[in-house]
């Protein structure tokens, strides 16, 4: 057993200085004194790698400071005058925004996503449209050979600009290259999987290899007022590989997004220290790169084929800006034992919730079928909000009824089948009608008890309704029950997708 991490061994230890071995688990960070199959701080298996630590490699356990070897440091009033910082805009107008207005000189950015979803092309793009404004702006690919870069330059009509580019890997030589007077102020590093400083005994890719990369590279940015983007690929977890802890260093951290098969793409700040957060900026991959998309919600409604059981529109809010999509539920009779539930752009635990808050409280029976639900456009919905709009298409779908096609639904569902009022009512409402929709069933706004009719919002009527049986009534056709009768002892019981019971079309 190694026993290079024992701390307090040796009182008459010599002071030579052994290199430090600690143990990182490469999902969540953590360092622990030895190896274990599993991580205790985040659980994750197999994800305990060796590492040497070097002097720059974070994470080590700090020395004790001697007392009054420091310098004090001068305190200031947190009132002051402190100027806007100044932001070098793009022109790509998703970009600019979702960054918060452009980028701040002298800041860090994280683009993560998909390996193939588009970073290098989005940033290429956007150290063109830089270069082209007039600002310095250089493009290093530890991935892509140079002629690789050029041709994908070629085919996005970016040849002609003054991007700089570079193919390297070295933490040292690329800090040495941008600390020159006359380099670049803008600098894309993709990725930052692939940099590495010699300093540092890992191997790329490592969190302690990422972690002294990107300090090494931030530590720039803010010395000479750099602006660096960094690349982080994603792993299969959703995470940016290695690294939380390259979250919490940089000032932005944006995700790009989208299904493979469709072309939008979706960049959405998680974390931004100059702008607002959860603010997206949608996109359409072309054969000539991305392009921005002015107005989302008829993009995403592009392809609907009017009223068609199942489809359901979602009046939904992304940051700042309403969003409308079509959510398709398909329920079919079931031939397998254990019915099928698939859920593409939604989260699949809530889609359980809503069908057992639909058994339970409404009596409708959607779980013995077979359930897919899909998120038309490639879109990835996160808000509660659209409980209402996945119960209208279930319910559709099993009564065969369509929704009228000039309907929005928008609201959240509690566990006792209450519809919950959520936030931005307004803006959903004037999206729906800017769109050409009459009507919007949406929770009642103050807590009256029955459906009401409220005062119409730009010329979209409105429908309120505070209980999922209201839903079930006007989606029912006449006379016909959903799933099993109501009353039944079937009923009462809690929702259990395991084995095959009875389904409405036995
Ligand atoms: P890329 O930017 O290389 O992705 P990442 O850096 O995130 O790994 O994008 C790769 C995909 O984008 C690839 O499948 C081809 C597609 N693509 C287009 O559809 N149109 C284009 O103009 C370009 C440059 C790429
Ligand atoms: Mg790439």
């Amino acid at each position: 057993m190694d026993r290079a991490c024992a701390p307090r061994q040796g009182k008459g230890a010599s002071g030579v200085a052994r290199a430090q071995r600690n143990f990182v688990c490469q999902a969540c960070g953590a360092v622990t004194a030895k190896w274990a199959g599993k991580c205790e701080a985040c659980g994750g298996w197999n994800s305990i790698v060796e590492e040497t630590a070097g002097a720059a490699a974070a994470g080590a356990p700090a020395s004790r400071v001697g007392a009054g070897k420091g310098r004090r440091i001068d305190f200031a009033a947190l009132s002051g005058t402190t100027e806007q910082p100044p932001r070098l805009t793009t022109g790509i107008t998703e970009f600019d925004r979702v960054c918060g207005g452009g980028l701040v000189p002298g800041s860090a950015l994280l683009i993560g996503g998909d390996p193939g979803i588009g970073k290098s092309t989005l940033l290429l793009q956007v150290a063109a449209a830089l270069a082209r404004r007039g600002t310095g702006c250089a493009y290093i690919s530890g991935e892509e050979a140079l002629d690789q870069v050029r041709l994908r330059a070629a085919r996005l009509g970016l040849e002609q600009t003054s991007v700089q580019l570079a193919a390297a890997t070295s933490i040292r030589d690329i800090v040495a290259t941008l600390e020159a007077r006359d380099a670049p102020h803008v600098a894309v590093i993709d990725s930052i999987q692939t940099m590495w400083l010699d300093t540092v005994d890992s191997v790329p890719g490592t969190v302690t290899q990422v972690r002294a990369s990107a300090q090494a590279l931030i530590e720039l940015a803010k010395r000479r007022g750099v602006t660096v983007l960094l690349v982080g690929h994603v792993t299969k977890e959703g995470t940016i590989a290695g690294p939380r802890v390259l979250e919490h260093m940089v000032d932005t951290v944006l995700y790009f997004e989208g299904e493979r098969g469709h072309q939008f793409r979706i960049l959405r700040a998680v974390k931004n220290r100059f702008g607002p957060t959860d603010e997206i900026g949608v996109f359409e991959m072309s054969d000539r790169g991305l392009t921005d998309v002015a107005n989302p919600s008829a993009l995403f409604l592009a392809e609907r084929r009017g009223a068609v059981s199942g489809a359901c529109v979602f009046a939904g809010v992304e940051g700042t800006r309403p969003l409308l999509v079509e959510i398709q539920a398909l329920v079919a009779p079931s031939s397998f034992a254990t019915p099928r539930h698939a859920v593409v752009g939604w989260d699949s635990g809530r889609l359980a919730m809503v069908i057992a808050v639909l058994e339970a409280r409404c009596g409708v029976a959607v779980g013995p079928n077979d359930v897919y639900l899909n998120v038309a456009g490639g879109l990835r919905i996160a808000e509660p909000a659209a409980d209402l709009a996945v119960a209208a298409s279930l319910i559709s779908s099993l009564a065969d009824t369509p929704v009228p096609a000039d309907m929005v639904v928008f609201g959240e569902i509690g566990l006792g089948g209450e519809i919950r009022a959520v936030g931005q009512r307004e803006a959903r409402l004037k999206e729906a009608a800017k769109l050409g929709f009459r009507n919007a069933l949406v929770p009642s706004a103050a807590a009256v008890s029955g459906p009401a009719r409220a005062a119409p919002v730009g010329g979209i009527g409105v429908d309120e309704i505070d209980h999922l049986s209201d839903l079930v009534a006007r989606l029912r056709p006449p006379g016909r029950t959903l799933g099993r009768p109501s009353g039944s002892d079937e009923r009462r019981r809690p929702y259990a997708p395991a084995g095959r019971r009875p389904g409405p079309n036995d």
